[in-house]
């Protein structure tokens, strides 16, 4: 089966800087992908491309067989890729259902002015994604209870799931999470990886970026390694894991 997500020879450059250097990289359906590296290897400028973010200097970019390569955040969105942020960005005053809402109005174009002036159609869609947001805050382990607390005032660990619930309000094929499991304690970590695997259970794809080797080994189906913006290994997670070459790019530089 041809893979959901493929780039080849995907290149970012920031001025004199290759962050990524002709990265050839697949992500098969179903898959929980892993993408490691050390500091600044260029994970993070990997999913803010695929997402739109950044605009590759070069390369092919296919996505559930589109070429999704300079499109639009909003275009890639409606084409099926969610994502969270290496740091959560909630808006300030926004209520956990208004943060979820914006997360489908994203994907679906449904404008707050269509309310307003609105259609029954409109209203209706409202309702339904209303409706969905409930459902996700149960998937997440936070509650319906949560839906008018304001997000930002909620635990680390809760903003996280919030954040989660509005990528998975745009129903997407794919999910990118950036680090979701950073700052969180044992059992934080532990329910977080349970959610990442019921998010795969549902169908969606996930490309999962995280340093917690341990993790990484219990969680993912396979792994990509990079250094310096290029591909060091590919692989089955032990494989991976156990090459030197890749135990010798960690070596001195992996966060404590
Ligand atoms: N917008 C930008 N402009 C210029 N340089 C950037 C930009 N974004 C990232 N970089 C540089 O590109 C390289 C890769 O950064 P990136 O954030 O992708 O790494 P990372 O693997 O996500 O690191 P970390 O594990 O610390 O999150 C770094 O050298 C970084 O300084
Ligand atoms: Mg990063």
């Amino acid at each position: 089966m041809s893979p959901l997500l493929a780039t080849q020879g995907l290149t970012v450059r920031f001025g004199g800087l290759e962050a990524i250097g002709r990265l050839d990289l697949a992500i098969a359906r179903g898959a929980i992908h892993g993408l490691i590296g050390p500091n600044g290897a260029g994970k993070t400028t990997v999913l803010n491309t695929l997402t739109g973010f950044i605009r590759p200097s070069a390369g092919e970019l296919t996505f559930d067989g589109q070429e999704i390569g300079g499109l639009s955040v909003n275009a890639i969105a409606r084409a099926g890729l969610a994502r969270t942020f290496q740091n959560i960005r909630l808006f300030g005053a926004m209520t956990v259902m208004e943060s979820l809402l914006v997360g489908a109005h994203r994907r679906f174009g449904a404008s707050p002015l269509g309310l307003i002036f609105g259609s029954a159609k409109a209203r209706a869609t409202e309702r339904a994604m209303i409706a969905r947001a409930h459902e996700l805050l149960e998937f997440v382990g936070l509650g319906s209870d949560y839906a008018e607390r304001v997000a930002t005032t909620l635990s680390y660990g809760h903003q996280r799931r919030v954040e989660i619930a509005r990528a998975l309000m745009a129903s997407p094929k794919l999910l990118l999470l950036d680090e979701p499991l950073a700052g969180m304690n044992a059992l934080e970590k532990t329910e977080i990886a349970d959610l990442v695997r019921a998010v795969r259970k549902e169908g969606i794809t996930v490309l999962l970026i995280e340093h917690d080797m341990q993790i990484v080994r219990a969680l993912c189906d396979h792994l990509t390694v990079l250094d310096y913006g290029k591909r060091l290994a590919d692989g089955a997670p032990d494989a991976v894991l156990s090459d030197p070459a890749v135990q010798a790019a960690y070596l001195g530089r992996e966060r404590v």
